[in-house]
């Protein structure tokens, strides 16, 4: 689909991945709902971008705060092309640790941030998509986009909870693609490997550096805006449907 004159949400949109999608769509030409948590990042970037964004407080994680959003996109813009699903946490924890069983709570809150959040926007979203008028010869309504993350392969040690939120991520793509086909919405989603990103920067540099031995070419951390140029590179291309993208200069995580 064509970026210029549409309208996309984007969840996480304050930070990292997410924000620099959202500066892309907008040179695009696009109107973006920032959709995230952190209010000071979000109403800034909002500032900075201008009218053709606005910016709303939304716990991915919540039904009515998603309603809201998606109904204040629907006044502000008129219509929703484009769902980016970027908001995420990590994890850390081993399923024994120190004799401990990993913490439930803590399993629980990552698979409903990471992928039941993402769900709940999809589908809220993609209700708007359907009534969008076709478009091309394929008749294009609207371009879902999840993030997973190369974990959902290839988890370390500690990421149980994390491994399986992004490998449910994986899963949704196809049946969700299956559905939305009649109603002419593709669904896809990228897996990251390692982001130069708010999230990433507190890693130690110990850490850092032993991730960074595992990545083949180009030898350093992914920039953001590589993922925003495969994001608009999914919208473009009417074909790429179902599928898990990987995009992670061959990297393998190694076992820890
Ligand atoms: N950076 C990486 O190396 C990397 C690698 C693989 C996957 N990912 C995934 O990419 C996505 C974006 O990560 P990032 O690196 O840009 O991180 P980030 O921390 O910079 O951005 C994530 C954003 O999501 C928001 N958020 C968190 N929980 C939320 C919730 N419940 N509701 C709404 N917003 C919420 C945060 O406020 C933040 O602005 C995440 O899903 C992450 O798991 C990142």
């Amino acid at each position: 689909m064509q970026v210029q004159g549409k309208v996309a949400v984007v969840t996480g949109g304050a930070s990292g991945l997410g924000r620099a999608t959202v500066e892309a769509l907008v040179q695009g030409g696009a109107r973006v709902a920032i959709l995230d948590l952190s209010d000071d990042l979000g109403h800034a970037l909002a500032r900075e971008l201008g009218p053709a964004t606005i910016y709303r407080h939304v716990n991915v994680t919540d039904e009515n705060e998603v309603k809201a959003a998606i109904k204040d996109t629907m006044e502000a813009f008129g219509a929703i092309h484009f769902c980016i699903n970027c908001a995420g946490i990590g994890s850390a924890a081993k399923t024994v640790g120190k004799g401990e069983p990993h913490p439930l709570d803590h399993f629980a809150r990552i698979i409903n941030v990471n992928l039941i959040g993402t769900f709940n926007v999809l589908r809220l979203a993609a209700v708007e998509m359907t009534k969008n008028a076709p478009e091309g010869d394929s008749g294009e309504r609207g371009v879902i986009i999840n993030t997973a993350s190369i974990a959902a392969w290839d988890g370390q040690m500690g990421q149980a909870a994390y491994g399986a939120s992004k490998a449910g991520v994986v899963g949704l793509s196809l049946p969700v693609a299956r559905d939305l086909a009649r109603d002419g919405i593709r669904c896809n989603c990228i897996a990251p490997g390692l982001f130069e990103t708010p999230m990433m920067r507190g890693l130690p540099d110990k850490v850092r550096e032993g991730i960074q031995m595992q990545i083949e070419y180009p030898k350093r951390f992914g920039m953001a805006s590589e993922y925003a140029k495969l994001a608009l590179a999914i919208i473009d291309n009417p074909y790429l449907n179902g599928e898990a993208i990987r995009l992670d200069a061959a990297s393998r995580l190694p076992p820890r």
